[in-house]
């Protein structure tokens, strides 16, 4: 009997954690707002984890976690020192940073861990994320084979994909800009380590 007991408690404190706080992916660049209206914040880059904290009819608010400079608190990117962003903000206020939970100096530069939350249109999350490397790959396939043979991901890091596809100037073809966006993330995420 109590062990049937536990075991129906734990199932039960499983389940609900995991509707608190499901971690889903944005399938494309997304507006995030302050509140369910309006407001405008920033934006989150596609395929970037979220925690979903709150839902109000076709918008959700969500939770952004990661790592920001502690001298430029405008952007979330994956790790210290690597440029894989998850959001950028126009204001300094919405990134907050906490330090307890992690510091770490690259190249001169301090990181810290930090979140940032808002609202964002439910329809463009996703739990498939390897359905959406699958996208990043075939597009990648299409727009990078025309010049010269579509480099592998492994051929730069992170941050070398980062400056070889910028968001603006890049020559013809280089851009992480658009319909590259989902692209340019594969392509990192699979880069060279
Ligand atoms: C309009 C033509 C064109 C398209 C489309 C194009 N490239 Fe290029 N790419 C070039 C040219 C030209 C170079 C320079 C080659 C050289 O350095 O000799 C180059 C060089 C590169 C290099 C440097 C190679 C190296 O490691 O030295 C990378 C990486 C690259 N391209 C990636 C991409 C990716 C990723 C895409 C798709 C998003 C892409 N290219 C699409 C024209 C193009």
């Amino acid at each position: 009997m109590k062990l049937q007991f536990a075991a129906a408690l734990l199932v039960a404190t499983f389940a609900a954690g995991a509707y608190a706080a499901p971690v889903q992916y944005t399938s494309e660049p997304v507006q995030i707002n302050r509140t369910a209206k309006a407001d405008y914040l920033g934006k989150i880059a596609a395929a970037s984890p979220v925690t979903v904290l709150q839902k109000q009819g076709q918008k959700v608010k969500v939770r952004v976690e990661g790592w920001t400079l502690v001298e430029y608190p405008t952007q979330i990117f994956s790790a210290p020192g690597v440029r894989i962003e998850y959001a950028s903000f126009d204001e300094n206020n919405v990134v907050k940073t906490n330090p307890k939970a992690g510091e770490k100096v690259v190249q001169g530069n301090k990181w810290v861990k930090a979140t940032a939350e808002g609202w964002i249109d439910a329809r463009t999350l996703t739990s498939d994320l390897n359905g959406l490397w699958k996208k990043g790959a075939a597009r990648h396939q299409q727009a990078c084979s025309s010049c010269h043979a579509a480099p592998q991901p492994d051929h730069l890091t992170a941050n070398q994909w980062a400056s070889t596809l910028p968001e603006r100037g890049g020559r013809v073809g280089h851009t992480r800009a658009g319909v590259n966006a989902l692209m340019f993330k594969y392509l990192q995420t699979h880069a060279k380590k």
